[in-house]
């Protein structure tokens, strides 16, 4: 049997942290931040962290997978070393950011949702970044925000992903 997952002192008290912003009875409103430390530490949120997070927050586990499968900046799988999500939604679309899409895809030879047989770069889609006047928009694992994405930039991006 694996052991219990547990997250490190650390995460545990980035977590804490964020519970104290809310009234005692509603820890479970700290859920978004305790699951991007979680995802931080871990990589990817298995269902087993995810459960950690919910009896951590005093949480049923399916009200945790609800929120962290809605989100596209939490994974359920593990990525590649670079995970790379773009926005695809409608006022990024119009400024060329599926022709960006289809860019990638064709450079790294994978879909959305998939990562390159190296491990090196998963491919994600995502939602609104609230950079709509910087399309094309990618967000670098979760935390970096690459904007106005020429296939030229696309290209530098990717050989400086080593
Ligand atoms: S629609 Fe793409 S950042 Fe807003």
């Amino acid at each position: 049997m694996n052991a219990p997952v547990t997250l490190s002192p650390d995460s545990l008290a980035k977590i804490d942290k964020a519970v104290a912003k809310y009234p005692p009875d509603r820890k479970d409103s700290a859920v978004m931040a305790a699951l991007t430390v979680a995802q931080d530490e871990k990589g990817w949120l298995s269902t087993e962290t995810m459960d950690f997070v919910a009896q951590y927050l005093g949480m049923p586990p399916v009200a945790v997978y609800e929120v962290a499968s809605f989100y596209t900046m939490y994974d359920l799988k593990p990525t590649g070393k670079y995970k790379l999500t773009i926005c695809t939604n409608l006022p990024c679309a119009l400024q060329g950011a599926t022709n960006t899409a289809e860019y990638l895809k064709k450079t790294l030879g994978i879909g959305f949702n998939e990562t390159t047989p190296d491990g090196r770069i998963t491919l994600k889609e995502g939602e609104c970044m609230g950079a709509c006047g910087d399309a094309p928009v990618l967000i670098q694992n979760n935390k970096k925000m690459l904007c106005a994405m020429s296939n030229e930039k696309i290209d530098q991006l990717l050989k400086d992903l080593k």
